[in-house]
């Protein structure tokens, strides 16, 4: 593994290993043992939709594994202005050990890796988020002692969060079922791949897909960049597409609930389930962190 571009770059080895040593690193931190493993290495972080955990993780990430980090605000930056990412691939891996980035179209991403010659992290796409997924699979693991064999059910937009949960989902040995509203599935060729590499339903409804989960997944109706859509949006997934008691109650006795952040309470998810399940959505946030630092050690050490 070169980069993280998409789940689909990290085969079942590649996300256990950096799971197992995201666990050491976790424990190591809470004991008060340093971990300077990326010393004197710098990371550029280039944001061109907003953050709260991916920025903060990652920043503190390098910090804490003895490098630095760079914050690079695409408007900010020439990118902004139009300078091609082909050329800000070339001339900030001159500077740089590695780049994080967060952007709209997953092309941007897979230039900058194709004229770069430093690893390249996806902190977010329209189409991926797989830093947050190996989060998401850290956490179930904790909880559950295991992968393999658990169900995931996600409820809502097939967007970002929905396409890298399938993948790293099927890749560890997990069923998926989603439930979302027609017109919002997840990418095509996702789900032809999950259909023959593992278990993997698509329905509308979202008792169907909830039936037998170990954990229960969603994410906000609107997405960063899609805000002119949000009247739309409500109207096709308010009053169904909603994790509720009554959802919940449909699934596993013990079932956990993952949500990537920020949410929208009342809308995806309320209040009461939300909070009932804070300390595991909470801990899911935390792990961004411990999940990060392991896969820049494996990509840039
Ligand atoms: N979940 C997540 O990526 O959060 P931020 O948008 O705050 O980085
Ligand atoms: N689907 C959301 C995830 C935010 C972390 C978005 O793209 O805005």
């Amino acid at each position: 593994m070169k980069h993280l571009l998409k789940m689909s770059d990290m085969t079942k080895d590649d996300i256990l290993s950096v799971l197992d040593l995201a666990d050491k690193l976790k424990y190591e931190r809470k004991n008060g043992i340093a971990h300077p493993l990326l010393k004197g290495k710098t990371l550029g972080m280039i944001f061109q939709k907003s953050s709260t955990r991916t920025r903060v993780s990652f920043e503190v990430g390098m910090y804490e594994l003895g490098g630095h980090a760079l914050m690079l605000s695409g408007s900010e930056m020439q990118l902004g202005r139009g300078e091609p990412i082909k050329d800000t691939a070339r001339v900030l891996s001159r500077y740089l050990d590695g780049i994080m980035i967060r952007t709209f179209r997953q092309e941007d991403v897979e230039e900058l890796a194709e004229y770069g010659s430093i690893p390249i992290i996806n902190g977010l796409t329209d189409y991926a988020h797989p830093c947050q997924v190996l989060a998401d699979l850290m956490t179930i693991r904790e909880v559950k002692g295991k992968l393999d064999g658990l169900k995931m059910a996600f409820i809502g937009d097939g967007f970002n969060m929905a396409n890298s949960l399938i993948v790293g989902a099927i890749k560890c040995g997990m069923e998926f079922a989603i439930a979302c509203p027609k017109g919002y599935e997840p990418d095509a060729e996702i789900m032809k791949w999950a259909k023959e590499n593992g278990t993997f339903t698509i329905t509308t409804d979202v008792f169907e897909a909830v039936k037998d989960a170990d954990v229960i997944v969603t994410d906000v109706w609107a997405s960063m960049g899609q805000e002119e859509e949000a009247m739309k949006r409500r109207e096709a997934f308010e009053g169904v597409y909603q994790v509720n008691e009554k959802v919940l109650a449909a699934a596993k006795p013990d079932c956990m609930v993952q949500h990537c952040l920020p949410a929208h309470r009342g809308e995806e998810i309320t209040e009461d389930v939300f909070e009932s399940h804070a300390d595991e959505i909470f801990e899911e946030a935390e792990n961004r962190l411990h999940a990060q630092k392991a896969l820049m050690v494996k990509l840039m050490a």
